[in-house]
């Protein structure tokens, strides 16, 4: 199966998140099935300026192999030197780069980015055209419907003229944030039209969501954002579902081990503070829908260190387990 000149194994990819998307996300997210990864949505000018802060959001690892860098900006000058120094810099690392034309996020669309291009169909056409010509990866875009309703048929040609090679749609409106539900007929809307693969993505709560909304709505592949946080199993369950394999159950002790490596690989590649950030961030998930769950969380999210935070984490596993036993 191919998106963009890749050649990929499933139709189920991980959504770029910010402050989620990290080295250890998505290695856990390729381990778990997905067949694509992405980055956290980089800024275009951060990138061009080479600042620490926006460097650290682009080290990719051999493992998560295929990712895709997002990039966000409203200046087609600013946004077509990031491409090319990013095809430059992260040449082997990279397999393709996706403009954010999505982020309704006001500090976002305040700088003319995100899905302030939405409004903005000719610069969204020039966005993309300088990215398409000083790339040497294939370019996507992902977006939403367009401020309020469906803006899809003025934004999107100037932008798949510009040479984008695929779409990924979060069918909700800008304004909408993520109110309501999203709407999957649009995405069947869009592919009926859309000369470039479709990626639908929007409220895919569980496997079976996502092979529901590749049979409604004909896209191409899914994409799966927030219910992927604490599991990253989806993708494999997705895939199992679609080609009709028997779905594995995840096992608490599974469990227990994912999050333990998903901590260790936080440490390994963002250090020991963001390992902790990431315990407190995800324990949360991993941890979702357990017995005793709210109890454990607010003891947990107390704690002031690694070691106690693991401490307590560790406890609360062994008691489940023994209780199962
Ligand atoms: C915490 C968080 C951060 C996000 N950051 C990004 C981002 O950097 N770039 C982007 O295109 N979308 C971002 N999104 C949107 C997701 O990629 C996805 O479109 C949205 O969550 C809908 O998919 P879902 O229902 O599967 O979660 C973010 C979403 C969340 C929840």
């Amino acid at each position: 199966m191919r998106y963009a000149d890749l050649e990929i194994s499933s139709p189920f990819v991980a959504a770029p998140m910010a402050g989620v998307s990290s080295p250890a996300f998505r290695i856990m997210a390729r381990e778990g099935g997905a067949s694509l990864v992405y980055t956290e949505m980089v800024s275009a000018a951060g990138l061009v300026r080479e600042l620490p802060r926006t460097m650290v959001l682009t080290r990719v690892l051999p493992q998560e192999h295929p990712v895709g860098l997002q990039l966000f900006g409203a200046d087609p000058e600013v946004m077509g030197a990031a491409a090319a120094k990013a095809c430059r810099l992260l040449a082997g690392q990279v397999a393709l780069i996706d403009i954010n034309m999505g982020c309704p996020v006001r500090k976002v669309r305040r700088q003319g980015a995100g899905s302030a291009l939405l409004d903005d169909p000719v610069r969204a056409g020039e966005v993309a055209a300088a990215v398409v010509e000083n790339s040497t990866l294939p370019v996507t875009v992902k977006l939403r419907l367009g401020w309020r309703g469906d803006e899809l048929t003025k934004v999107l040609p100037p932008v798949l003229a510009a040479g984008v090679r695929g779409v990924t749609l979060h069918a909700r409106s800008a304004k909408q944030a993520y109110a309501g539900e999203a709407d999957w007929s649009a995405i069947a809307r869009l592919k009926s039209w859309c000369p470039v693969p479709v990626i639908g993505n929007g409220d895919v709560t569980d496997h079976e969501k996502a092979v529901a909304m590749l049979e409604q709505t004909g896209c191409d592949l899914v994409m799966i954002g927030r219910a992927a946080r604490g599991d990253p199993w989806i993708f494999g369950r997705a895939a199992a579902r679609w080609r009709g394999e028997p779905v594995a159950r995840v096992s608490l002790e599974q469990r227990r081990q994912a999050l333990w490596r998903h901590v260790e690989l936080a440490r390994r590649t963002g250090g020991r503070g963001h390992a902790l950030h990431f315990v407190r961030q995800f324990m949360m998930y991993y941890t979702k829908g357990l017995p005793g769950a709210v109890v454990f969380r607010r003891a947990a999210g107390a704690a002031r260190d690694l070691e106690e935070i693991t401490a307590i984490t560790e406890r609360y596993f062994q008691s489940l387990l023994e209780r199962a036993a």
